[in-house]
């Protein structure tokens, strides 16, 4: 949430800077500005909206230099307008700052100033800070990164900040506690980036900073030091994917690509988890006896990453018999979860950064609980905190709204499940090994689905204008419900609900009328036949109010498709398996949907990627 590009070097920082924004733009979209210092001194260009709009205001001035900075917004503090767009400068324009996160003390700072004269500008908690500097750095004189230590102290949040100072023209200096930061390092020239996406095509070489820390970053390199100026160190490594990995490649949109990469996205997530019939983690800093105590488990995670939950609590249940609690991260830590040493918390982030979910984890270890990471980010904060760590191999996710990395998601939670039922012995080395064999096939399965998707594409632009359109499912079909209802609300702003298809009749039924869309996610005829006997019926009851059904069901369900108005035909797949075949339609349909509603399918309004405020 918030992008931010830091850059000294050779090269006209501007660019730099701005491709560096385009690259974070997933991250917040409200506004973007830069700052740069050169031969004009310090200067800045800033405005609302996309990135378009900054491009244009920059068609008009001539800014260069080489030291420069940029961010692009999601709001917390202030409308998303000209004036609470970033950077701040002080009063005199000296100091200009940047800031992804929130400060949370910005009201008695921002009233300190005032009573001492200080007139702000915009409504953010960020130009508090830009005031604080200039007047520690007139006070106290010392440099930009001495005055930004002093006022660190006394912040209190979330934030990474970048500052530039006029007087300091070949250096940029940026402080991190909560909030990403990473360091490019290249020949002769320093990147910062919220994330590396911000400078892979100039260097692969990265620098993770640590928490409560500060870098200067020059030409030559950078010097990284604590918030009492006592030297520190950042993670250096290695990025190891490439620029065409985040390119769309031929499509209009970043997630129609993403969409079509779940096979890979599963693949790779599951490459090298069975070594010699055991399953193995990617880093495990518990040991197996720890596995086994093991006598509750928590899943917390937000938003999509939650539906994931949802399915793996089926699986896990069934295969280790351990109880299985769900939470939204943003929920668990407030209410007082009953943990011990015995409780494992799961914790699924994409991102390994999202707020809700690292507090949530930091209550977890507070009280004395193991936790394990789901995380696509190699070495976010999420991981870095955690006990053990499953990676998703998913690659970089621009779209907004999740995809590829859901899939990836449910696959590690399975994961994850036999590697408790292997610790625990609830289940055979052999039967480990066949589920595992299972999950392997299921790339071919979701890559089946891929090629059937256009009939599902022509209907969604036939319900594109309906008012709401209701998901039914049960079991594992429920969270693959909510994930359908979920993304037509991110991607198209359309009114959405998922239900446990059981729990309509009390209720929700009440919402049918005749022609209302009613997505429906059935069960397995096979593999669950009692439950595909009760959806049936459940079917037939909205069909007799009115729904248009469209059901999604193996090929060779003739009972439901007798009841459905559209049928959706996915390939027949293990039970647990089935939401990586149901899932795709509904993502085709909801990027179809969005599409005809003229919706930026990448960039759904108000949203952001990667949420680092509570
Ligand atoms: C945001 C995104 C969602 C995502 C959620 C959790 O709200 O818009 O698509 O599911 O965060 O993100 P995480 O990175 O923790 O998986």
């Amino acid at each position: 949430m918030c992008g931010i590009v830091g850059y000294v070097g050779p090269r006209r920082a501007l660019d730099v800077v701005v491709e560096g924004l385009r690259r974070l733009e997933y991250r917040g979209y409200d506004s973007s500005g830069v700052a740069v210092i050169g031969a004009d001194g310090l200067q800045v260009a800033k405005k609302a909206g996309r990135i378009e709009n900054l491009d244009k205001e920059l068609a008009t001035r001539s800014i260069t230099g080489s030291t420069a900075m940029g961010h692009t917004r999601w709001a917390t503090h202030g409308a998303p307008n000209d004036r609470n767009a970033h950077p701040h400068t002080d009063a005199s324009g000296r100091v200009a700052v940047i800031h992804n996160g929130i400060i949370e003390n910005f009201g008695a700072l921002r009233a300190e100033l005032e009573r001492d004269g200080v007139e702000l500008v915009s409504e953010t908690d960020t130009e508090t800070v830009a005031h604080l500097v200039a007047a520690q750095l007139e006070a106290q004189g010392g440099s930009l990164a001495d005055a930004l230590r002093a006022v660190c102290r006394r912040l209190q949040g979330a934030f990474t900040l970048v500052l530039l100072d006029a007087q300091e023209p070949d250096v940029v200096v940026a402080a991190r506690r909560n909030s990403p930061l990473v360091l490019g390092v290249g020949d002769g020239e320093t990147f910062l980036g919220s994330d590396v996406a911000a400078f892979i095509e100039f260097t692969r070489e990265a620098v993770e900073l640590g928490q409560n820390q500060i870098v200067e970053i020059r030409r030559d390199g950078y010097v990284i030091t604590d918030f009492d100026g006592k030297p520190a160190e950042g993670t250096p490594f290695h990025i190891d994917w490439d620029l065409t990995a985040a390119e769309k490649g031929g499509y209009e949109y970043f997630m129609l690509k993403e969409i079509q990469e779940q096979p890979a996205a599963v693949r790779d997530t599951l490459l090298g988890h069975l070594v010699s019939g055991q399953i193995v983690l990617d880093e495990q800093r518990f040991d197996q006896q720890e596995l086994r105590d093991i006598d509750k488990v928590f899943i917390v995670a937000c938003g999509t990453a939650y539906h994931a939950g949802m399915i793996g609590k089926q699986a896990i249940e069934h295969w280790t018999r351990v109880p299985v609690e769900v939470e939204m991260a943003s929920e668990f830590r407030y209410r007082d979860p009953v943990l011990d040493r015995q409780t494992l918390v799961v914790a699924i982030s994409q991102s390994g950064e999202t707020a809700d979910t690292l507090e949530a984890v930091r209550h977890a270890r507070d009280q004395r609980a193991k936790v394990l990471a789901i995380c696509n980010t190699n070495g976010a904060q999420i991981p870095r905190e955690s006990d053990a760590v499953i990676y998703t191999h998913a690659g970089p996710e621009i779209g907004v709204a999740a995809t590829k990395t859901f899939l990836a998601q449910v696959a590690a939670v399975e994961l994850l499940g036999l590697a408790l039922a292997q610790a625990r012995g609830t289940k055979y080395g052999d039967e480990i090994i066949r589920e595992f064999d299972d999950l392997c096939s299921v790339p071919d399965a979701i890559a089946e689905v891929l090629t059937v998707v256009e009939p599902v594409r022509a209907l969604a632009r036939e319900i594109a204008q309906s008012k709401t359109i209701l998901f039914l499912g049960r079991h594992v079909g429920y969270p693959v419900a909510l994930e359908g209802a979920l993304k037509l609300k991110e991607l198209a702003y359309m009114h959405a609900e998922g239900f446990p298809a059981g729990e309509l009749k009390h209720g929700p039924i009440a919402l049918i009328e005749e022609g209302l869309p009613v997505v429906v996610v059935m069960p397995s005829p096979t593999g669950r036949p009692l439950l595909h006997q009760k959806m049936l019926s459940n079917v037939a009851e909205i069909k007799a109010r009115g729904a248009r059904t469209i059901v999604i069901s193996e090929a060779d369900d003739s009972a439901a498709r007798n009841l459905a108005a559209h049928f959706i035909a996915v390939p027949s797949v293990p039970t647990l398996l089935s939401p990586f075949v149901t899932t795709v339609p509904l993502q085709v349909l909801a990027a179809e949907i969005a599409q005809a509603r003229g919706c930026d399918v990448d960039k759904p309004r108000n949203l952001a990627k990667s949420v680092t405020v509570e």
